[in-house]
């Protein structure tokens, strides 16, 4: 497929190596032009592109930007054909995302993009941590393959963004409606726990609407204590934390 990246951090790169690797046409952008990315992020094929060129003729667009950067990408969003698919990546973290004062607690962040970008979204790679993404892809039917929840409402973003999850080395799991897509946000037991599609389906039954924020911010509380902003965290500390608190 003919695919567009808008983000190339820790989440954009991985997408794109691994897209691109699987045989699809991938072109990423940042904020601050195609030469300040990474030759590493385009090692398996992708291009890179000025983020005006990006939602141009593709099937796909995904955006994997900052929570508070979504209305930034929005236009570019609204302009591309309706056919095209968009998939959104976003996290809500009050301290990181402060700006965005019009979301609270209790809004499912992505019914909050979707409306933002004025667009039908699917909801994914959200729930997995930029280490897990990075170091745990493993071939389909491999033994305790990660699982990866796909949020939304409309079939066939849902379908392709399912298809685009395997290509990446993960299981997709269809996790229903966007509206309840908040079992899989930050401060559940489906966010970033490393679970196979086995153990997905409890974890997101199990997620409690009233008690997640609350333990979405124990966990930054405990990463903050724990660590300076210059600080590698390791992914699997990380895994072992939400597995305790959430
Ligand atoms: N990190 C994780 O573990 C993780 C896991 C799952 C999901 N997520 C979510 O996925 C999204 C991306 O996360 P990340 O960790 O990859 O973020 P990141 O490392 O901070 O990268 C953000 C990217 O967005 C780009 N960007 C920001 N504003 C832009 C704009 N107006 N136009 C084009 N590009 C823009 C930035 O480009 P410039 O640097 O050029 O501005 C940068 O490449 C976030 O919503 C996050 O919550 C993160």
């Amino acid at each position: 497929m003919k695919i567009g990246i808008i983000g190339s951090g820790m989440i954009g790169t991985t997408l794109a190596q691994r897209l691109a690797k699987a045989g699809h046409e991938v072109k990423i952008a940042n904020s601050r032009g195609p030469e300040t990315i990474e030759l590493t992020t385009l090692s398996t094929g992708a291009r890179a592109v000025h983020v005006s060129d990006v939602a141009a003729d593709v099937e796909v667009l995904i955006t994997s930007v900052p929570l508070s950067r979504v209305p930034d990408v929005a236009p570019l969003v609204r302009e591309t054909p309706a056919e095209t698919v968009i998939i959104d990546t976003s996290n809500y973290y009050p301290v990181r995302d402060g700006a965005i004062s019009e979301l609270d607690d209790g809004q499912v962040e992505s019914l909050w993009v979707a409306e933002r970008l004025g667009r039908p979204i699917a909801k994914a790679w959200n729930a997995i941590t930029a280490q897990s993404f990075a170091d745990k892809a493993a071939a389909a039917g491999a033994a305790d393959r990660i699982a990866i929840p796909v949020a939304g409402d409309d079939d066939k973003a849902k379908k392709t963004a399912m298809a685009l999850v395997e290509d990446t080395g993960f299981d997709a799991f269809d996790a229903g409606a966007l509206a309840d897509s908040w079992r899989q946000q930050p401060g559940t037991p489906a966010y970033c726990t490393d679970l196979t599609t086995t153990e997905l389906p409890d974890a997101l039954a199990a997620a409690d609407a009233d008690r997640s924020p609350r333990r979405r911010d124990l966990v930054f509380a405990a990463l903050t204590e724990r660590f300076g902003p210059e600080d590698e965290v390791s992914g699997d500390w990380l895994v072992r934390l939400n597995r305790a608190v959430y």
